[in-house]
């Protein structure tokens, strides 16, 4: 049976049942604001089951896509996904444990024929009763074994607060004959006022809800797993197409590393079709190292530069019947992080090989801690996690308290984008000072997000021709992907080293200087507190929006990031 008819059988089985089919969600939960990914099939529906009135129907169906990060580092393994697809009906008031189970045991044996191995029931814990109801229903249903168990088989709630109950949970066997839960089924019958975390630490209150509520949760990946009879996910037709194509564009032959870029290529085309762009910080960083793992399993399995949006093109085909997919988007924004971590990975290898410590990796060379943390692990390695935090804590500190006292002006704030446009500022320096000599001086900033804004001396108006020039450097020089490395050392030092200075100011004996570094020498020295990207290619494209008198013999240029 293949996976579409999987889907398909379970939406009209349930919509027999009296559901209404609902589409899934985005993977950007839009009422959940406490959760940073759809993790199971209830977010969309948390609402209606503190108030069932407001529910499209008192039954509904869904497939919903979601994703979990926590265990990223096991992808690859027999178990573990980022990017899955969650089957589930739910109901809010309209029916409850025996219609739940009734209908999971119908599916399960009679339209999917597969063995349930086991099942199990909530044993009673705290002010949640035993869950006699399910025991005995499964009793009924003929069950042989079934097993009561705890905190296990107490679900949710998702996010800060919000419904979860007990569970009863069904199991059956892999072709590796091991048991894999497959299908979880909450009675939600509390509310909860915390998180997860607050309930199992006693910080936080269940309160009976009115109305029962259902919610269930089958992996379909799993599922189809066991229904295909398969040893992995990576073997079912789930997999097959991006599979084969990855062996194709291999050099080499890893398999664990071919199911790491299967997995995350899925993840990847879905998070940035609900909306998510590879960046430093929230989901954007969860995808930007989903992407940037996928680029170096791709490196391990010798799969030359640019080719994983032809990898991302075969899952768009494969599941554009089902989903809405953005092609165009998907394509542009895995071909940039592509290219802009392949040569930062490069770079970063030869300085790890070498026993660079990973503080420095990470801030000269924009290998993010995780990454460092993995390579150290497969060499059978350990890095030191608390050093690290402590070194990056104080080169923070450092950072700010030197810019506050030495960069006048200044910036306005330290948003990625301001960071951005503060190492572009240095850049344009360097290109000014290269096209018309070394006494172009600055003579005044100011950074925000939006754009820079830089006064420098110089007599005469400069030239639409000479603007591109100046452009075309600074561009030239953001996508060389050139590290940006700070120093600390004595201010005599630094002076000697030609360090850029701003006019009248006041430097302490010992210095912070940032360095652009080129094969061929610095681009760019400047005494500066930062912060600043740890390569160029962070930046993006240098645009001079205007340039223009500022005073008597001062000039002043305007420029965005685009
Ligand atoms: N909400 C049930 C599950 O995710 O398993």
């Amino acid at each position: 049976m293949q996976s579409d008819e999987v889907r398909e059988k379970f939406l009209k089985f349930f919509e027999r049942k009296g559901h209404k089919i609902m589409p899934s969600s985005s993977l950007v939960p839009e009422s959940d604001p406490s959760v940073l990914f759809t993790t199971a099939g209830m977010q969309q529906f948390k609402a209606y089951y503190m108030r069932p009135e407001d529910a499209p129907a008192k039954n509904v169906v869904s497939v919903q896509k979601c994703v979990r990060t926590s265990d990223i580092d096991e992808v690859g393994d027999d178990t573990h996904l980022t990017f899955f697809e969650m089957l589930g009906n739910f109901s809010f008031g309209g029916y409850g444990r025996r219609e739940a189970i009734t209908y999971a045991y119908e599916f399960i044996t009679k339209e999917l024929e597969l063995d349930i191995s086991y099942v199990t029931v909530y044993k009673g814990e705290g002010i949640v009763p035993r869950d006699a109801e399910s025991y005995n229903i499964w009793k009924e249903l003929g069950m042989q074994d079934i097993r009561e168990d705890g905190k296990d088989v107490f679900w949710g709630p998702t996010g800060d607060s919000g419904p979860c109950g007990p569970t009863t949970e069904i199991y059956c066997k892999n072709a590796n004959g091991q048991d894999v839960e497959i299908w979880n089924i909450v009675f939600n019958e509390y509310f909860c006022d915390g998180s997860r975390e607050k309930l199992d630490k006693g910080e936080a209150n269940l309160k009976k809800l009115d109305v029962l509520g259902i919610d269930t949760g089958m992996g379909l990946e799993r599922l189809v797993t066991i229904v295909q009879k398969k040893k992995s996910f990576y073997e079912t037709d789930l997999f097959d197409s991006i599979v084969v194509k990855i062996k194709e564009l291999s050099t080499t032959q890893d398999s664990k590393a071919e199911r790491i870029v299967a997995e995350h290529i899925r993840s990847a085309v879905f998070l940035i079709t609900d909306g998510v762009v590879p960046g430093n910080e929230g989901r954007g960083y969860i995808l930007r190292r989903v992407l940037r793992r996928a680029v170096r399993f791709s490196d391990n399995l010798g799969i030359p530069k640019n080719n994983l949006s032809k990898l991302a093109e075969v899952v768009v085909s494969q599941y554009k019947s089902n989903y809405d997919i953005t092609n165009n988007l998907v394509m542009s924004e895995i071909n940039k992080e592509e290219e802009k971590f392949k040569e930062t990975l490069e770079k970063g290898m030869k300085e790890f090989k070498k026993g660079i410590d990973p503080f420095t990796l990470a801030t000269t060379y924009g290998f993010p801690i995780e990454l460092t943390e993995e390579l150290a692990k497969e060499e059978g390695r350990m890095i030191d996690r608390g050093d690290y935090e402590e070194k990056m804590k104080e080169h923070q500190k450092l950072s700010q308290t030197a810019s506050v006292g030495m960069f006048k002006g200044g910036l306005a704030n330290h948003e990625p984008n301001t960071i951005k446009l503060h190492t572009a500022h240095h850049l344009l320096l360097a290109a000014l000072q290269e096209k018309f000599g070394k006494q172009v001086k600055q003579r005044g900033s100011n950074i925000n997000e939006e754009r820079l804004r830089m006064d420098f001396v110089f007599d005469r108006k400069i030239t639409d021709e000479e603007k591109k020039e100046i452009e075309n450097r600074v561009n030239e020089w953001i996508s060389a992907g050139l590290p940006v490395i700070r120093h600390e050392m004595p201010l005599e030092e630094a002076e000697k080293l030609g360090a850029e200075m701003e006019f009248g100011a006041k430097y302490p004996p010992i210095v912070s200087v940032y360095k652009i570094m080129h094969a061929s020498g610095p681009v760019s020295i400047e005494f500066c507190g930062g912060p600043h990207v740890t390569n160029t290619n962070e930046i993006g494209h240098f645009k001079i929006q205007k340039e223009e008198a500022s005073s008597q013999g001062i000039r002043r240029i305007k420029a965005v990031l685009g």
